[in-house]
């Protein structure tokens, strides 16, 4: 088990479970919520979404295939006695998630080829992108009308084929935060509705 550092707040991190990185950093700090807001953590890892989203007054349902993932943000909500502000459950992407909508979905998707290792906290299919393009196909699904979803994109897996998707998808989105590393830039997403969609149940 490892300990890393959040906003000064300590957070244990479980072997097998995605240590976070410059990626889930990015994300966490361009995540801006109100408080009392329903918020989606997609692919939990040990928390580090949810307890950025619960600190600022979410109330936070947190997913992850990994059932050592989920073992371990429910160790961080405790630890940071936001437990009342995070609930968590397995799920493979939208699998075990009721049909109801949220204000804020975040996702950190993996999104490196699939290798031998078979490791879900980074491979998201053949060519890396797939993992990430189920995920947009559903989500529209679970986003509230006005409400956004922010999502990590690798310069390594196709910034261009992520913007043909969501508009595909009849979905609009900014580019919120851009950080270069030296073998790949990191994208931060934010996607939402521009108009009355299809996927609308109203
Ligand atoms: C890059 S890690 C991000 C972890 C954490 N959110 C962060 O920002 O550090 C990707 C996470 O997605 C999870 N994951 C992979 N495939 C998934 C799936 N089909 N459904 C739900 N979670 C999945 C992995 O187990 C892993 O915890």
């Amino acid at each position: 088990m490892k300990r890393i550092l959040f906003k000064d707040y300590e957070l244990v991190v479980f072997d097998s479970v995605y240590e976070p990185r410059e990626d889930s950093f990015l994300l966490a700090e361009n995540v801006k919520v109100k408080p009392g807001i329903e918020a989606l953590d997609m692919g939990c890892g040990c928390g580090i979404q949810s307890i950025n989203l619960a600190l600022q007054g979410a109330n936070v349902l947190a997913v992850d295939v990994n059932r050592k993932a989920v073992a371990n943000t429910i160790e961080n909500a405790k630890r940071l006695d936001l437990d009342n502000k995070i609930k968590v459950k397995r799920s493979n992407l939208f699998s075990s998630i009721a049909k109801r909508k949220f204000d804020c979905i975040v996702f950190n998707p993996p999104y490196l080829p699939a290798s031998s290792l078979g490791d879900v906290s980074i491979e998201g299919g053949k060519h890396g992108y797939e993992m990430l393009h189920k995920f947009l196909d559903k989500m529209p699904l679970y986003l509230k009308r006005d409400g956004v979803c922010y999502f990590v994109q690798s310069s390594l897996n196709g910034e261009q084929r992520t913007k043909k998707k969501l508009t595909s998808l009849d979905l609009s989105f900014k580019i919120i935060a851009r950080q270069k590393f030296f073998f790949e830039e990191l994208i931060i997403f934010k996607a939402f509705f521009q108009f009355f969609k299809k996927y609308d149940i109203y």
